[in-house]
């Protein structure tokens, strides 16, 4: 069988292991995660945080890169056509329609959110930002002129939100730059970009690292705001919500159960490793996301504000820490306009490695099964985005709905289905044979055990009780927005499953053979 014979490749190790860095490494990285350790108690956090990493992230990270890297053997690199691959039953394809679905769904506010970045980080360097006032009351005054700016970006309405022209334009701006990138293809954009940003955003974090230490006010130290992430507080693991929080981050951070990384692992070679490679990305993520995500957002708001006013900092929601707390404490140091700017690019750069990742399955959607090509491929997808993302940029609570669907209840369940479709449909036998075929190290045995029995049941208790936590107040919302949204995301489910189906009777060879 020659399919695959031609698919594009990965040219070399580090850049593979940078690309998949890069897609684990993003916005969660520096904006979700400290937010939701300072939401939920800080040393409670970190240690269902780490039990989640080492139960769902390290098996869930191997068994994604070898459904990946066997599609693509076969010349698929997306879930609809591989799951079928593992499992002869037409209900693999429409259960892998989510694994186009749910990137397409977190592409759509994602990158409107980078594009935010972007937009704070021109400004800083044009020396556009306000200044806080120097007599003030509390926090609350302190924190108002960068409030204002956030909304001048986002909008304030009640329903409509009128974002000004300039964050429309930056919007465009980067949506043009994905595309710039995801034209050239997987080896010559993906990761060549990686190569150069991957190590440029480590730089720039280690340097905001080293200005925040430094950082000493009445309010604090930056050291008391380590203390508070670092010091474990076991009296709180009793509570489920810790639990759901911190293993929906341990899927937000590493992208797993987007269906992103089966994709960039369908460009492995049919024998090349995976296990010391999926084990370095993501440990390159968790550096990336404990080490600097950790040192930065949450040591610099405690160091400036106090413990208990960083906390209800966090507590206003994801983008008030990054968004408005650091801007506020950047600009009143020395240079402070340039570290804002730092700090905006950072922002910019770990969001585009992403971003990227986030574009490629339908994009190798439509080249693997439709045959279409690259270019064709890229304006496509782009052009469905850009499209989509309106909702976002106009309607008010539509962000917010797309990542509950699809990247907080939505991963978790697919992640289940990958689970079951491989280590039992597909079989655990061969299942471990295909993560260890080429690998440089071998998995512990005990993670087989992990990954058929402990991993799915950890995930069936959670969705659980996710479902009893939510499902409730998400069945009482009755705003018209909201309603919208839910409408256009059943209508891109049922326009992808659609597509599939085309697509099927386009390769009608292809499925004689099978
Ligand atoms: N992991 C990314 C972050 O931390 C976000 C993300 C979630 C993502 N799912 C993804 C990126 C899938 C690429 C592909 O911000």
């Amino acid at each position: 069988m020659m399919q695959g014979y031609g698919r594009e490749r990965w040219a070399t190790r580090i850049g593979l292991i940078l690309a998949m860095a890069g897609n684990a490494v993003g916005l969660g990285n520096f904006l979700r995660f400290p937010v939701q350790a300072a939401e939920n108690g800080g040393g409670a956090f970190m240690i269902p945080y780490i039990i989640a990493f080492l139960i769902i992230g390290i098996p869930l990270m191997w068994i994604e890169w070898a459904i990946g890297r066997y599609g693509g053997a076969q010349g698929h690199g997306t879930t609809p056509a591989i799951f079928y691959l593992l499992w002869k039953n037409k209900l693999s394809k429409v259960v892998g329609v989510f694994g186009l679905w749910i990137p397409l769904v977190v592409i759509i506010y994602y990158v409107y959110i980078e594009s935010w970045t972007l937009g704070f980080a021109i400004k800083f360097l044009l020396n556009l930002v306000p200044q806080p006032p120097t007599e003030v009351e509390d926090t609350k005054d302190y924190l108002k002129p960068f409030e204002d700016f956030l909304i001048s970006y986002k909008g304030s309405g009640e329903e409509l939100i009128i974002p000004s022209l300039y964050a429309y334009v930056v919007f465009l701006i980067t949506m043009v730059i994905n595309v710039g990138i995801l034209i050239r293809g997987v080896s010559k954009g993906i990761e060549a970009f990686a190569k150069i940003a991957m190590p440029t955003l480590f730089i720039l974090a280690v340097v905001l690292v080293v200005r925040v230490f430094l950082l000493e006010t009445p309010n604090g130290t930056a050291l008391e705001g380590l203390n508070f992430l670092w010091k474990p507080d076991i009296s709180r693991l009793t509570d489920p919500g810790v639990w759901i929080a911190a293993s929906g981050q341990i899927f937000f951070t590493l992208s797993l159960g987007f269906g992103a990384i089966i994709t960039y692992a369908s460009y492995v070679r049919k024998n090349q490793d995976i296990t010391l490679s999926g084990l370095t990305a993501a440990s390159l993520n968790e550096t990336a996301e404990v080490v600097l995500g950790g040192s930065l957002a949450i040591p610099a708001a405690v160091a400036f504000f106090g413990v208990a006013n960083a906390i209800a900092i966090a507590k206003e929601g994801a983008f008030d820490l990054g968004f408005i707390s650091l801007p506020a404490i950047f600009v009143n140091m020395t240079a402070g306009n340039f570290l804002g700017f730092l700090w905006f690019f950072l922002l910019f750069f770990a969001g585009l490695t992403s971003s990227i990742a986030l574009m490629q399955p339908l994009i190798a959607f439509f080249e693997d099964e439709f045959g279409l090509s690259r270019r064709s491929s890229v304006l496509i997808t782009a052009g469905i985005v850009f499209f989509s993302a309106h909702l976002v940029i106009f309607l008010r609570g539509s962000l917010d709905e797309m990542d509950f669907w699809a990247g907080t209840i939505g991963v978790v369940f697919f992640g289940l289905l990958e689970m079951i479709i491989f280590l039992w449909i597909f079989g655990g036998q061969r299942a471990w044979e295909e993560i260890n075929r080429g690998g440089i190290i071998r998995v512990p045995k005990v993670y087989y055990y992990v990954m058929r029995y402990v991993t799915p049941i950890f995930l069936l208790v959670l969705l659980g009780a996710w479902g009893k936590e939510y499902i409730p107040k998400v069945i009482a919302e009755t705003h018209w927005t909201v309603w919208v949204t839910r409408f256009y995301l059943i209508g891109l489910f049922l326009f992808l499953t659609l597509l599939v189906f085309i697509a099927e009777r386009r390769r009608p060879k292809e499925a004689l053979s099978e």
